[in-house]
């Protein structure tokens, strides 16, 4: 296996009412606060009304940021810098799912730089070196933005949305509380489920040595997904099940499971190019890209770790030939994502045309071939494409 570097600098403060421990925090980086959500959830479920009567109490200067779109914006994030210089902000405090967190890391960045965001993101990106300290409240458990040092943004001028990484990003605390996710529709929460398991596979399918330990590690997230996201589907206010969710969610892509891979990730770049253009649902784009591009990459060199997927997450009979079990464990990811999930299982269903086909295949290796389990040119993300339009 390859060397790496570990370092998680996120302090998680995990379950209920441990929101009291929130101003205490808030007040190490200073007194000047500006807190960020999206369209409104955090006040239909009186988060917002705890959270500012917690900061008010504790003496806190808050400045407020609403209306971050999912898929969210540059432009929330051009608002968010100037009003970080504008009022001198010492902290942000992003109350949110991952669209809310990510908006924020760059909102963050953008206050310590005169250019604008966008700059941040692309082939000529500037350098993140600073950003103003982020502390994040979760009510969405999906992309682990919360113990990340990443995020998307979107641009709908270019039609891009584009991922920065940087550590300076990385949240100082984040608190979990999974009754924050009680009210989480069906579709997020499957989305959610989605977005997870599509982190863990991501390294898990790598032609890399694999280190046993992460497997066994990987392999037990995965089996969670698929235990309790059903639960959480059915009964919405489930601790345990929203719980495990969570800190899956978190653990899934805090950099733990990677253990010096260096391939690339495949369906986050081509989904990313859905949710650009369609501005669907991130979780939602990868259910259906994922059963379709592990059924592309699958041939006799790499058949042995669908047989190890198949065998340690789904429980498929392990005597039978490598690649029958291949093939139930792609069909086993399709049940679970389509039929106990419920999700949409083509690009018809969801409205994504085969006419933008070969624009979002280019862009999707807008820095060239997808390096990931298999290399994909853009021929091999459009032949990926046609196979999501049934
Ligand atoms: O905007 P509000 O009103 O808050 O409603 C949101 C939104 O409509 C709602 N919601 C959130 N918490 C809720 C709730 N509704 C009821 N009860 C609650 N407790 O859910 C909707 C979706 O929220 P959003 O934040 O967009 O979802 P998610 O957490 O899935 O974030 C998706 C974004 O994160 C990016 C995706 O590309 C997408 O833009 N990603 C970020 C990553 C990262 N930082 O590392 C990695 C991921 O792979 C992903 O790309
Ligand atoms: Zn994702």
């Amino acid at each position: 296996m390859n060397n790496f570097v570990y370092n998680i600098p996120t302090k998680v403060y995990f379950g209920e009412n441990q929101l009291s421990n929130l101003a205490k925090e808030l007040l190490k980086f200073g007194r000047r606060v500006l807190m960020t959500y999206g369209g409104g959830s955090i006040k239909r479920i009186g988060l917002y009304d705890r959270v500012v009567s917690e900061l008010q109490a504790a003496g806190i200067e808050l400045y407020e940021l609403s209306g971050i779109e999912p898929n969210p914006r540059i432009e929330s994030v051009r608002k968010g810098a100037a009003m970080c210089k504008e009022h001198n902000i010492d902290v942000l405090l992003a109350v949110g799912g991952g669209s809310t967190l990510d908006a924020t890391k760059f909102m963050a960045a953008g206050a310590c730089v005169d250019h604008d965001p966008w700059e941040f993101f692309g082939a000529n990106a500037k350098p993140i070196e600073r950003a103003l300290p982020i502390v994040t409240i979760l009510t969405l458990a999906a992309t682990g933005s919360e113990m990340d040092s990443g995020g998307v943004i979107s641009n709908l001028a270019t039609g891009d949305k584009l991922g920065r990484l940087a550590p300076a990003l990385q949240p100082r605390v984040s608190f979990l509380d999974p009754t924050l996710t009680y009210s989480v529709s069906k579709f997020q929460t499957a989305c959610g489920a989605a977005d997870m398991m599509s982190h863990i596979i991501e390294v898990y399918f790598n032609t890399q040595k694999d280190l046993f330990m992460l497997d066994c590690f990987m392999e037990g997230m995965l089996k969670t997904i698929v235990k309790y996201a059903p639960i959480a589907l059915r009964e919405p206010d489930n601790y345990e099940a929203r719980a495990n969710l969570m800190w899956t969610s978190s653990w899934a892509i805090n950099g733990f499971i990677n253990g010096g891979k260096r391939k690339a990730w495949s369906c986050h770049p081509m989904e990313h190019e859905l949710s650009a253009v369609y501005d669907i649902t991130h979780g939602l784009g990868l259910a259906i890209l994922t059963p379709r591009w592990m059924e592309y990459c699958l041939d006799e060199t790499n058949v042995d770790k669908y047989v190890q997927y198949g065998v340690n997450v789904f429980g498929i009979d392990a005597s039978q030939d490598k690649m029958t079990i291949a093939r139930k464990s792609i069909r086993r990811t399709e049940e679970f994502l389509f039929d106990t999930l419920g999700l949409e299982r083509t690009f018809g269903a969801v409205g994504i045309k085969r006419e933008d086909y070969a624009m979002m295949a280019q862009k999707a290796c807008r820095y060239g071939d997808i390096k990931g389990f298999k290399t994909l040119t853009p021929e091999d993300v459009v032949r990926i494409f046609e196979m999501c339009v049934q």
